[in-house]
């Protein structure tokens, strides 16, 4: 049975699509040939191979690329699937359309790459070779099947790199709010942490181990039928670090179109590619409903906070049914309490 046929629970918000607005949706897609320069493609979503689209595509234009290719596992993607090879194979698959799409960058422009434990020494030999590598990212998933005779697979890495040592990275917009556990005063004042009406808490610089996020799921506005979709606030932090407002973000592997979605709420300018019509008409569709919400869960206020603080956050960080998603995420149900913390 197709996922979106599956009979849904009444307070399910995964977003799908009636045939006719899928219609209407798959009209709005650029499609080979593509429009020549930036400004036509500038906030649009190309259906198409974007590997054989490359040639197509200006030089130089890109200030940040994100990359979500499929991990070296047999998986269906709608109409299409990949299929498990030896990670050298891998390896090879991915430097061959790396290396091309690398002329799109600008000088100053950093990438990332998600890859899970299977995918990601490839993934990081060929960066290695092409461009500098900064840093690898490990983000825990918490979803993930347990295994009679294996370690669970409950974590993933994303590694970024720049072309150059010219690069920009805004560590103030990626700040983490986190409870304080030793609140330590110096004459009586907190050090370093604020006590405030929600509590005490730390703004703390985001390190490369990423434990305040949750993959999306039923009851989040956010969640698609995609297979793989990303949580918006990772998608977030990538882009408040490493772009400014207007930059020029593309993601060829767009998927259910989380990095478009997410780009238009941060007003940077974006390109998606996705092979699969679906996907790409409802990364379409979130792009329009981004437009009216721009709110980003666990994002608000300016600042990443820690799991667990769902009842403390701006109303429009979380969503309405605040206890059920606390109950999903494992956490204790609190009420909701949020007080004067104002909304970005
Ligand atoms: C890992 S998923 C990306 C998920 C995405 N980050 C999201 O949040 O929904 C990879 C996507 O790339 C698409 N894809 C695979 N090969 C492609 C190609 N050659 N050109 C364009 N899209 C492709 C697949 O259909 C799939 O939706």
């Amino acid at each position: 049975m197709n996922p979106s046929d599956k009979p849904r629970a009444p307070r399910n918000r995964t977003l799908t699509l009636s045939a006719s607005a899928q219609e209407t949706l798959a009209r709005q897609l650029l499609r080979e040939p593509l429009p020549a320069g930036v400004a036509a493609l500038t906030g649009r979503i190309i259906c198409g191979d974007f590997i054989g689209l490359l040639p197509q595509l200006p030089r130089a234009f890109v200030d940040l690329l994100i990359l979500d290719p499929p991990y070296n596992l047999t998986k269906r993607f709608g109409a299409e699937s990949f299929c498990e090879r030896t990670l050298a194979e891998y390896e090879e698959w991915f430097e061959d359309w790396f290396v091309r799409v690398l002329p799109l960058l600008k000088p100053t422009a950093s990438l990332y790459v998600c890859g899970d434990w299977k995918s990601s020494a490839a993934v990081h030999r060929v960066l290695d070779r092409r461009v500098l590598v900064r840093n690898r990212i490990t983000w825990e998933r918490e979803k993930g099947r347990g295994a009679k005779s294996n370690w669970k697979n409950a974590s993933e890495d994303i590694w970024f790199a720049t072309v150059s040592n010219d690069y920009c990275f805004n560590v103030e917009a990626v700040k983490l709010k986190r409870r304080v556990i030793a609140p330590y005063r110096e004459n009586g004042q907190p050090k370093d942490w604020e006590d405030g009406p929600d509590g005490q808490f730390r703004l703390t610089h985001p390190s490369n181990l990423w434990t305040d996020l949750t993959v999306p799921f039923w009851s989040m506005p956010e969640n698609t039928d995609h297979p793989t979709q990303k949580p918006e606030k990772l998608i977030a932090k990538l882009l408040l670090a490493s772009s400014r407002e207007g930059d020029f973000v593309l993601d060829p592997f767009l998927g259910s179109g989380t990095t478009a979605a997410v780009a238009s709420k941060l007003k940077r300018r974006f390109l998606g590619i996705e092979i699969d019509e679906k996907f790409a008409c409802l990364a379409a569709r979130r792009v329009e409903l981004a437009q009216d919400n721009p709110s980003i869960q666990g994002y608000a206020s300016g600042v990443f906070w820690e799991r667990n603080t769902l009842n403390l956050q701006p109303k429009s960080a979380v969503p309405a049914d605040t206890e059920e998603l606390q109950l999903a995420l494992g956490e204790t149900p609190q009420p909701y309490r949020a007080s004067k913390a104002k909304t970005k």
